[in-house]
């Protein structure tokens, strides 16, 4: 048996599903390359049928990345199937991903199906799928929760029929890991495997066993695993990429088993996500949280001075963790910036690293000490932010009281297509001087979104830090995020609610 776990992203598709996770097609490009770098072997990029935007997306990842497999999910449908195929065929290497429930559950209420007819579909649907390409996989939806006898005889089906990978979901994050283990040893057993017939898992975490289930699976025989960068999906998310990789490498002696992930690459991986869909990551969340690497009990630190491995499994530079061995200030030339900028897991040109050199130096004479948060949000404000629709020019804000409330008087800048701009002014009053900010900014764009959500929160520590402003804004079914940094933090959520309008825009371009 292979001694070579293939790593399955799904952050892209299963990821998507989270709440407020949407992402554009910029923004999927840019994580999928992120993947791409980070070494995953098969990327899922999206569930074409789903809608234009999804079909768009898939297609456009397929032909940004260049060494990788790119997987598209369907239904086992003839009409999911063949746009799947037209959306990634022109990947380096296509994959079709089918799907079809196999629980009692699912085939009786969901589908209304027998099991024979379930087994006929499965037949039609990967013979169909296989006369585009031998990359089949097949998925029986909420595997863990249907027989086991079932299951071999619906995978035995799409085997013959042309099914080169058979995945087994934990759809509803329901079966532990000893089970799990038992099951896929079971399925090892009794499928008619051919050479290469690959068993995959993908396990959510609804008991918070995602991880352990996997990696159960793993010891089992399963030589792929469907993860997400750092466990974002549908409910309680996804098996986590990072950990169940760091536990593979972690305990080496007890699995033995190989991936071709760059582990530096995993927490720029997850900062990057982050930065996209406009979460924090969880301090907490182990391998990539602030606090994973951090002693706080006097006894903890005595034994990590005297030598770190008392209180650490893994080093903070095994995934990609650095210490501020680069200090960026305003003396640094442009290839200490740009060794910070890879540091950070960003790739830019050198016309990229002259904007962020132009950048640095003016985020330094206002700011003492520049610290790596500084500098990420700096390559995401000017390197990747694509010419925005609106822009915040100028404005100033006044609290009060009574007779004389809070307002605010707010420029902004509307470009078109053509390059021209123009200037639109207003001066609003609100129930406090962000209310006021974002009622003049509504005011001049001529619709109110509604504010779902906004955090702040200092991006880095001492009285001159960065504000960091997170919102989730929606407006006629289409909802954004958008965030900022700024010394200020009533300008910051100014920013914010700018970048989340436009990145409404582009989503609603993108519908159009
Ligand atoms: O959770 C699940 O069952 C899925 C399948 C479509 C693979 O996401
Ligand atoms: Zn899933």
């Amino acid at each position: 048996m292979s001694d070579k776990v293939m790593i399955f992203d799904t952050t892209l598709r299963d990821g998507e599903q989270s709440p407020g996770a949407t992402m554009n097609i910029d923004e999927k490009i840019r994580m999928a390359r992120q993947l791409e770098t980070l070494g995953v072997d098969i990327i899922e990029a999206g569930f074409p049928i789903a809608s234009k935007g999804d079909f768009e997306s898939v297609r456009a990842i397929s032909e940004a990345v260049s060494d990788i497999q790119v997987a598209g999910l369907c239904r086992s449908v003839t009409k999911d199937i063949d746009r799947c195929w037209e959306a990634v065929k022109d990947s380096p290497e296509p994959r079709i991903h089918t799907f079809l429930a196999t629980s009692p559950i699912h085939m009786e209420y969901k589908l209304g199906k027998t099991p024979d007819q379930v087994v006929e579909m499965t037949e039609a649907a990967v013979s169909h799928a296989a006369k585009y390409t031998s990359n089949v996989e097949f998925s029986a939806e909420d595997a863990s929760r249907s027989e086991w006898d079932f299951l071999v005889r619906v995978f035995n089906t799409a085997i013959k029929a042309g099914a080169r990978t058979l995945n087994v979901p934990d759809t509803v994050g329901y079966t532990q890991p000893h089970e799990f283990h038992d099951l896929i040893r079971y399925l090892m057993e009794k499928l008619d495997m051919k050479d290469d017939t690959v068993i995959s898992v993908h396990c959510h975490n609804d008991l918070g066993l995602a991880v352990a289930n996997s990696l159960a699976a793993i010891r089992a025989g399963a030589r792929q695993v469907e993860c997400t960068v750092s466990g974002i999906g549908e409910r309680a998310g996804n098996a986590a990429l990072e950990e169940v990789v760091m536990g593979l490498n972690t305990r080496k002696d007890l699995y033995d088993i190989e991936t071709g992930i760059v582990t530096e690459q995993l927490y720029p991986s997850c900062r990057r996500l982050s930065q996209i869909i406009g979460q924090p990551i969880p301090p907490y969340k182990a391998i990539v949280g602030t606090n994973a690497f951090a002693h706080e009990s006097g006894v903890h630190q005595d034994g990590v001075i005297k030598n770190r491995q008392t209180y650490e499994i893994m080093t903070p530079a095994s995934i990609g963790r650095h210490g501020t061995d680069i200090v960026i200030g305003k003396h640094s030339g442009s290839h200490a910036i740009k060794r910070k900028v890879e540091e950070l897991g960003y790739t830019l040109d050198d016309e990229q690293v002259g904007a962020m050199f132009d950048a640095v130096k003016e985020l330094a004479d206002k700011k003492e000490q520049i610290y790596d948060e500084d500098v990420e949000a700096l390559v995401l404000e000017k390197v990747y932010r694509r010419r925005d629709k609106f822009r915040l020019k100028d404005m100033s804000v006044f609290s009060g009281t009574g007779e004389v409330p809070p307002h605010a008087a707010v420029i902004m800048e509307f470009g078109d297509e053509d390059g021209e701009v123009e200037i639109r002014k207003t001066t609003q009053f609100g129930r406090g001087t962000i209310d006021a900010v974002f009622t003049s900014i509504y005011e001049l764009i001529g619709y109110k979104a509604t504010l779902e959500s906004y955090a702040v929160n200092a991006v880095t520590s001492g009285t001159d830090a960065l504000a960091g402003v997170a919102v989730r804004i929606s407006h006629d079914g289409i909802k954004a995020v958008g965030r900022s940094n700024d010394e200020d933090v009533v300008r910051a959520s100014a920013l914010a609610i700018v970048n989340a309008l436009n990145r409404m825009e582009i989503t609603r371009e993108e519908r159009k």
